[in-house]
């Protein structure tokens, strides 16, 4: 028999997401950094479905957003004093935490790893969402997986209408890329994606140098690495292919080319703000291709070049007029 389509609502009502919530069903959830697609991160029926809409592999972990630092103790074990630190400064907020894993969390939200992603989301609606229900959330970006992550309630009604029952709307998200993810696994700490909070703002923190991890294989050197799939080469993606080249205006002249360049934008916060929404927007013209050209590889211009090149198809083109595309 065929599934009932569900008739997806944009709500602005907190108790009608904390019920969804708890009833077990999915809800697309408004934070700082992107939408997420939220589920009580204790009940594995609920967190099957997150994999099962976005089809998402069941090999890449999800992040358990909660409401305090305080929490933190209930679902991880050995927290290092320099999560602390850090939390201090920029949690609540877009940075995420990957900690020694409690057996609080079902193995499935974490795909059996030892460790477990925290966050402690501000935006409003989330935290409300968090103290009513008095649950843990498991919620990655509310796309399909591999495409571009949603920065509007309207962008998550475009990625899974007809898969969740209601999306929260709470604007415009503020920063527009996802958060910072470090780990403190294997005694050393490592940016494993780069976000609004930079290596920089950490280094200050914690008063020394950590490491941003930039290769794109899947091992690191120890041989508890993680596998974190957002290091992935291709991620982010429209559909269609982006080009990297460093210079996107020699293209004005063909037609069914679109540019993403960031000339009206005065810093590098509002390029990454629009990144994603600008994109999607391209994508939808329906261009035989996109050329970008990355900006400034300082502070945050970090984490827009490291979405930039994951978005990009990495193959080279040349054009007749020899136009070189920058191959990653
Ligand atoms: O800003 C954000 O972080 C957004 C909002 C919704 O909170 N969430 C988000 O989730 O971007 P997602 O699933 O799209 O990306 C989470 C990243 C993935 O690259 C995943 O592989 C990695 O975090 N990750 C999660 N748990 C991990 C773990 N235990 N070890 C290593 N990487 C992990
Ligand atoms: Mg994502």
């Amino acid at each position: 028999m065929a599934k009932k389509r569900i008739k997806t609502k944009i709500t602005k009502s907190i108790n009608i997401a904390v019920k969804e919530i708890l009833k077990g069903n999915l809800i697309g959830i408004p934070t700082e950094t992107v939408y997420g697609l939220a589920a009580d991160a204790t009940d594995d029926n609920a967190v099957v479905k997150i994999y099962e809409a976005k089809e998402r592999p069941l090999f890449d972990p999800l992040i358990v957003h909660i409401k305090s630092i305080k929490e933190m103790k209930k679902f991880a074990d050995d927290i290092p004093n320099e999560v602390y630190k850090l939390a201090e400064h920029f949690s609540p907020g877009p940075i995420t935490y990957i900690v020694k894993k409690k057996e609080t969390i079902p193995d499935i939200v974490s795909s059996g790893l030892t460790s477990i992603a925290i966050r402690i989301p501000s935006h409003h609606m989330f935290q409300q969402v968090l103290k009513k229900s008095g649950v843990p959330i498991a919620a990655p970006s509310a796309n399909m997986f591999g495409r571009i992550s949603p920065t509007s309630s309207d962008d998550v009604l475009k990625e899974l209408k007809g898969k969740v029952n209601f999306i929260l709307e709470g604007g415009q998200c503020e920063i527009g890329i996802e958060s910072t993810v470090v780990s403190f696994m294997d005694d050393e700490i490592r940016i494993l994606r780069p976000g609004f909070i930079t290596k920089k703002d950490i280094e200050k923190v914690l008063r020394k140098k950590i490491i941003l991890s930039r290769d794109k294989t899947r091992k690191g050197k120890h041989s508890q690495d993680i596998f974190s799939p957002g290091m992935l080469k291709s991620h982010y993606a429209p559909k269609t292919p982006l080009y990297i080249t460093e210079k996107p205006k020699d293209f004005s002249m063909l037609k069914n080319v679109g540019i993403l360049d960031f000339d009206n934008y005065e810093s590098l916060q509002d390029i990454a703000i629009n990144l994603f929404a600008d994109l999607r927007k391209l994508d939808e013209q329906g261009y035989n291709f996109i050329v970008s050209k990355k900006v400034k590889d300082v502070g945050i211009g970090m984490a827009i070049n490291d979405r930039l090149e994951k978005a990009s198809s990495g193959k080279v083109k040349t054009l007749k007029w020899e136009l070189k595309f920058i191959k990653k």
